[in-house]
């Protein structure tokens, strides 16, 4: 097999990994969400898995497919990866949270579907619960974080703000308004830096071997 070839650094960890968009509905047809596809989150799980890690992958509505090897945990909205999160981490060694989580909710409608009345629509947005700040900030001496940054400025001073505020062992930190880089592109150029100030900048890279490179890091520090 594949796994039969690749460096089995990661055998015996147990890896949670969240993935793709969330989805916020307005009502029964309309919801508020983003383009992430899901690519950097399925590559870590794929490279993880060859790796020898035992995988779990908390996926929000992206159209992507991860091998049988993979246990795959579907959710909608970021109330639903909150709380499969907080099921699932406990027991984890590694946090790995890829997902473009919707930072807010629109209000449920009451009657089914929005009519168009010619009238503005104002709706008030409510903040979601910060997943990967929540867990990372309670997690335990054995256990590790890896978190993403979108920014679309100041990328490398945002991010370390980001490593500190969210207690991350890792934070991968990419320009969101770049060809080739970020949402629902092959490719990505990043800023990574981890919680003992150690910086690289990657060139653009394949996500597919950014998630080889990422896990090369977290091995090498890891006992
Ligand atoms: N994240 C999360 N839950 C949220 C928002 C973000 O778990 N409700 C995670 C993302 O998966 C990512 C990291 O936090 O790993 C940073 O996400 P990002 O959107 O860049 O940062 P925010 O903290 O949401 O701040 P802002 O969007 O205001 O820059
Ligand atoms: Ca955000």
């Amino acid at each position: 097999t594949l796994a039969a070839l690749s460096p089995q650094d990661l055998h015996g960890k147990k890896i949670m990994i969240t993935l793709g968009p969330t989805r916020e509905y307005f009502d029964k047809a309309r919801f508020w969400s983003n383009p992430s596809s899901g690519i950097m989150g399925a590559s870590l799980a794929v490279a993880a898995a060859l790796r020898g890690a035992e995988v779990t992958a908390i996926t929000g509505p992206a159209d992507i497919a991860l091998p049988s090897m993979i246990q795959r945990v579907p959710v909608v909205t970021a109330r639903d990866m909150f709380e499969a999160a907080q099921d699932i981490f406990p027991t984890q060694d590694i946090g790995c949270f890829t997902a473009a989580v919707a930072d807010f909710r629109p209000p449920a409608c009451s009657t089914g579907k929005f009519k168009k009345s010619g009238e503005t629509l104002s709706l008030t947005f409510e903040p979601n619960p910060d997943i990967l700040a929540t867990l990372s900030n309670a997690k335990k001496s054995w256990q590790q974080t890896i978190g993403f940054a979108a920014e679309a400025q100041d990328l490398e001073k945002n991010a370390a703000l980001k490593l500190a505020k969210k207690n991350l062992d890792l934070l991968v930190a990419n320009p969101i308004d770049e060809a080739g880089a970020g949402f629902a592109s092959c490719t990505n150029r990043v800023l990574v830096m981890d919680r003992h100030g150690r910086q690289e900048a990657w060139p653009q890279l394949p996500k597919t071997e950014i998630a080889w490179r990422i896990w090369d890091w977290i091995s090498m520090n890891t006992p």
